[in-house]
């Protein structure tokens, strides 16, 4: 077996390093190498004292998720936080880097905790929507209270090693773990301290009726807010078992609720978004090929999508010229960026001189002269096939040969784009969203001509600018904004057969997105959907359900929060919007002018019609080869259009729901209107070989 811990013994104290990089997860071959020498250190006459660590960047940073696939083997992570607590000599945990998960529960098992300054440590099951499985819940709580437990086990955020040393988490900092621990291993033994065990301290175990007390105050915030996972109410179970029970009745409530929501589907969903999101670097362009360096980079419009990328690529440290038509226009995009560094100033999260910094890599100009060395441009202009392809022109004889020239183009065709160019092998989509300086995700759209090493510069770029990327096919709307068509479409038609948009979007959030599909067109603006539905207008087959009702609103310039007017309206700042009767009576009068009854749609209803027609969507996009897995569609969904995390994204949603009720429900549906619920070929071939989405996934 490789050898993943290591022992050395140097003036009689054991130091255990634990070497399973990249994070030192605690996978079974650590966890029976760390017992197997805690045990013999115990056991050996000479050792005093025990020290554990992580070797290179990290302490362990948990569990290793890939075991959460099956169950687990022993010796489980439980058992060797028992066993450092039970040992007879003084174990010390020294951390650096991140102690994350069960990394953290092996400390609180220790008898003392050191870490460097910089170390973080923190509990992120609930990330998992899980609770702790190793004692965490109920070793925590004994160190640094309940209140302070509940706020780091339900956030899952990670402290600082300073605010865990204020919290009596810590017993010092120490400034490195070169010779720290071996000098804070001499100081104890000096002080003669012996094994402070965690599960014996009792200074800050509320009294009974005081922690059913706070955890009922707890309670009734969960209960206020929308979505809340269970995970997040057996968090506080186990805190109020502290006080309740004894120590191990305590770790015995804990494990039966962590075995509890680990068979539950929200856990299994975001276990599921969690392996998604690191799968999607899986393709063979990014075998084949090296990406080209990046450090000059240039938007062409500076509008709503060319000012929030160039604002995310300056807080990754490149330098960016921004080009406009006018000195106008560059004004107003200048100023975007601007006041986005200001805001964050304002805000404490830079200093005035990190502003003055991030300016200085911003150069602006209304020509294509400044594009001399640039490394990769970024189009965002209007979304207009000729305005672009002028652009991509100009560009090809303005940027050096090598330069790779991405757009950000909703829909339209790359093939088209990339034709306008004599490098169409260096042309590219990068679909940001938007604000592009916040929204984690990035389609990476790849056509017919495009090279593996513009590919992989795409993805590089990404993750530069921390942002999950996705490869996806070149068909109109890319994978994302096709399925949104799907979904838009259908919601529109229940509007019209009698759903007020007001009762979809409260199903839609119901469901777990945080806001419904019309709220979300009055946030992105209704004037964009427009453009795109004029612009198809002419080749929609005549035979198509067209829905008028937001083209009416548009033609009154209701657009939505921006115009004060949308589906609903608006009131100074203020954007949670109220409804609208008028809007409600303009859809009265295009029921009437094409002879619909309005009936009822129960929530249930809704969310049938919505998910089944996102998942035939996203089963067409992957069928015809336009997503390379569906945990990619599940990516695009989770990070850019607000699929609830616990669902697991709605490929995921369909293995669980079962996709033969997703294709019973389209055959339902479909004698409403058989043209718009026809099953995909994908959905139907997986009943029929017995498979599911999740059989896709294992593509590299
Ligand atoms: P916008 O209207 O806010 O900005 C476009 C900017 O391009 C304007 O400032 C305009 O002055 C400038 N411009 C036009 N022609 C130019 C030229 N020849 N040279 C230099 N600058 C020129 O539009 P927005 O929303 O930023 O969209 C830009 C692109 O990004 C479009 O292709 C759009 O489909 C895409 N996109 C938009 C998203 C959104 O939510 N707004 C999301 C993702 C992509």
């Amino acid at each position: 077996m490789n050898q993943v811990v290591s022992l050395k013994i140097e003036n009689r104290v054991a130091s255990i390093t634990i070497s399973n990089p990249p994070v030192n997860s605690l996978g079974l071959a650590v966890r029976e190498q760390l017992l197997a020498h805690l045990e013999k250190s115990e056991n050996e006459a000479d050792i005093e004292a025990i020290i554990i660590k992580g070797g290179g960047k990290t302490f362990p940073v948990g569990a290793d998720i890939k075991e959460f696939k099956s169950d687990p083997k022993q010796p489980h992570l439980s058992y060797i936080c028992s066993r450092i607590e039970q040992c007879q000599k003084p174990v010390v945990v020294a951390m650096h880097g991140m102690a994350l998960g069960g990394g953290f529960e092996v400390a609180l098992s220790a008898h003392f905790r050191i870490a460097t300054p910089d170390t973080k440590l923190g509990l992120p099951e609930i990330l998992l929507g899980l609770v702790p499985g190793a004692g965490g819940t109920q070793r925590l709580p004994r160190l640094a209270g309940v209140k302070a437990s509940i706020d780091i086990i339900s956030s899952g955020e990670p402290i600082s090693a300073k605010t865990a040393l204020d919290m009596n988490i810590l017993d010092e900092i120490v400034e490195d773990l070169e010779n720290g621990p071996q000098r804070f291993v001499k100081s104890i033994l000096k002080r003669n301290l012996g094994c402070p065990r965690v599960r014996d301290l009792s200074k800050k175990i509320l009294s009974v009726d005081h922690n059913k007390n706070l955890i009922s105050i707890q309670r009734d915030k969960l209960d206020s807010k929308e979505n809340i996972l269970s995970a997040h109410y057996k968090i506080l179970e186990c805190l109020e078992a502290v006080s309740n029970l004894s120590f191990d009745e305590g770790l015995s409530f804990e494990r039966n609720a962590f075995a509890e929501l680990r068979a539950n589907d929200q856990s299994k969903g975001m276990i599921h978004a969690f392996f998604a999101e690191r799968q999607t670097l899986k393709i063979p362009q990014l075998l084949r090929a090296k990406p080209k360096h990046v450090q000059k980079l240039a938007v062409i419009g500076g509008g709503t999508m060319g000012s929030g990328i160039a604002i995310s690529a300056m807080n990754a440290g490149l330098e960016v010229i921004m080009i406009e038509r006018d000195m106008g226009s560059l004004e107003r995009g200048k100023s975007s960026v601007f006041k986005a560094f200001e805001r964050d100033v304002q805000k404490g999260r830079i200093t005035e001189s990190e502003k003055k910094a991030l300016m200085e890599r911003f150069v602006g100009a209304t020509n294509y002269s400044t594009l001399e060395q640039v490394d990769l441009v970024i189009e965002a202009v209007y979304e207009e096939m000729e305005v672009k392809k002028e652009v991509f022109r100009t560009l090809d004889r303005a940027v050096p040969e090598h330069t790779v020239l991405a757009s950000n183009t909703s829909y339209l065709d790359l093939d088209e784009i990339a034709s306008s160019t004599k490098r169409p092998q260096n042309v590219i989509g990068l679909h940001f969203f938007s604000p592009a300086n916040i929204m984690k995700l990035m389609e990476i759209v790849i056509h017919k001509a495009v090279s593996d090493e513009t590919v992989a510069t795409g993805f590089a770029l990404a993750k530069k600018l921390k942002k999950v990327a996705v490869c996806a096919g070149n068909c109109d709307g890319f994978i994302g904004n096709r399925i949104l068509s799907a979904y838009a479409d259908v919601t529109s038609f229940m509007v019209e057969d009698g759903a007020s948009p007001y009762e979809i979007d409260e199903a839609v959030k119901a469901f777990g997105y945080p806001m419904g599909p019309h709220q979300m067109f009055d946030l992105a603006g209704g004037d964009i959907g427009w453009a795109n539905r004029k612009r198809k207008a002419s080749s929609r087959d005549p035979n198509d359900r067209y829905v008028e009702i937001s083209d009416r609103l548009c033609e009154r310039g209701w657009f939505g929060q921006k115009t004060g007017r949308g589906f609903y309206r608006y009131f100074g700042d203020n954007r949670k919007g109220i409804e609208d009767p008028e809007v409600i009576r303009l859809i009265e009068v295009e029921r009437d002018k094409k002879g619909i009854k309005p009936r009822k749609f129960t929530s249930e209803g809704i969310m049938r019609r919505y998910i089944a027609a996102m998942v035939n969507e996203a089963a067409n996009v992957l069928g015809e080869g336009f997503a390379y897995r569906p945990s990619d569609i599940d990516v695009v969904k989770l990070f850019g259009y607000g699929f609830p995390r616990f669902r697991g994204g709605p490929m995921k949603y369909a293995d669980t729901y079962g996709i033969e009720k997703i294709v019973e429900d389209i055959k339902l549906f479909s004698q409403e209107d058989s043209l718009f619920w026809r099953p995909s070929p994908l959905l139907l071939s997986l009943i029929k070989s017995g498979k599911n989405f999740d059989s896709l996934n294992e593509r590299n």
